[in-house]
């Protein structure tokens, strides 16, 4: 009896150290390092827009489709029905321009720098409508909780819950972990195709900075993982919860196994005249 209940006490002072480890690498992972991403291009995002290099660009790489004065053409729909921001999300995805009219539609790497997507924003502006607007968006004011709710509401069905991406109705609906927060505002408001557009009575401007954060907050543990150091975080914040668990078992085996002990001595109680003997 006596040495099972010591072994246990040792093992659970070897334990002590052992915790006091994974507590230490939990809590070292800074957890602003992956909200401090979207900020910087966001900044990125605002340059002072050159209109000669917009119309040159516009000239070079979208007129032969959309026309000079944006009113389309056989090869490409008309932009004076589109605004500022489904022109952002087309060219910073990559949507636009496409090389052939029957280019499949999807991400691609994106031929412009910022500077030049301003540019060519700002001469478009000349015959886009003004609605909708690029957003203005921030993370930091969304609430996780309602993003959620929004995302589940109105996302889920064509993105999935996860954000994956899927098939519904036999258009794709792409994986949402590549969009900045512009874009994914972006393509809220302006409704790209096979996506609705929401306006401000659909998803208000505290909504949008919510859902916002909720797709972003959903893409956190993958880009952990690819990140070799951070890879520790889930996995010890998991080997932590059990090691907490088994420890609190442990001190409730002990405890029990103290009063176990403690109480033996008053066992042989009944007779009496133990008791008498002593004194
Ligand atoms: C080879 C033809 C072609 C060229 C070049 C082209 N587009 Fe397009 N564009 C299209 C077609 C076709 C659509 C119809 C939407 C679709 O299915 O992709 C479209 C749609 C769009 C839309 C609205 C729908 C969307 O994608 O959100 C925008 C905005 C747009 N183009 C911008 C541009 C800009 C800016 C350029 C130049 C940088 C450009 N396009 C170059 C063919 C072209
Ligand atoms: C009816 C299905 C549908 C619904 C509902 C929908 N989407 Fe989409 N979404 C699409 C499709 C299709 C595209 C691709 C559009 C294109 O070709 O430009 C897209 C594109 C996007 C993109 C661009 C992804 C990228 O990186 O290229 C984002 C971000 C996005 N959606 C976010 C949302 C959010 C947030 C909601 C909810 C408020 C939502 N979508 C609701 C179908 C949907």
């Amino acid at each position: 009896m006596t040495r099972w209940h010591l072994s246990a006490r040792s093992s659970l002072l070897l334990l002590v150290p052992l915790l006091v480890a994974l507590a230490a690498v939990a809590l070292s992972r800074p957890p602003e390092a992956r909200a401090a991403q979207p900020t910087t291009q966001a900044l990125a995002e605002e340059t002072e827009a050159d209109p000669e290099l917009g119309a040159r660009l516009y000239q070079r790489d979208c007129v032969f489709c959309h026309g000079a004065d944006g009113k389309g053409t056989s090869r490409g729909q008309s932009l004076t029905e589109v605004g500022p921001a489904e022109a952002h999300y087309s060219i910073t995805t990559g949507r636009m321009p496409i090389e052939d009219v029957g280019d499949e539609r999807r991400r691609r790497e994106v031929k412009y720098k910022a500077e030049e997507v301003d540019a060519l924003i700002a001469h478009m502006r000349r015959f886009l409508a003004f609605e909708p607007e690029i957003p203005e968006v921030n993370v930091e004011e969304g609430k996780l909780s309602e993003g959620g709710e929004v995302f589940l509401a109105e996302c889920a069905a064509c993105h999935q819950w996860s954000g994956a991406g899927g098939a519904l109705l036999g258009r794709e609906a792409p994986g949402l972990r590549e969009a900045t927060p512009t874009q994914i505002a972006s393509a809220i408001r302006a409704g790209p195709p096979g996506m609705p557009g929401y306006g401000e009575e659909v998803i208000d401007e505290e909504q949008l900075n919510s859902v916002v954060k909720y797709v972003l907050y959903l893409r956190e543990p993958q880009d952990r993982g690819g990140n070799g150091l951070w890879h520790l975080g889930p996995f010890a914040e998991g080997l932590i919860a059990w090691v907490v668990g088994i420890g609190v078992l442990i001190l409730a085996v002990l405890w029990i196994g103290e009063r176990g002990t403690g109480e033996p001595v008053a066992e042989p109680q009944p007779s009496e005249g133990e008791g008498g003997a002593t004194q």
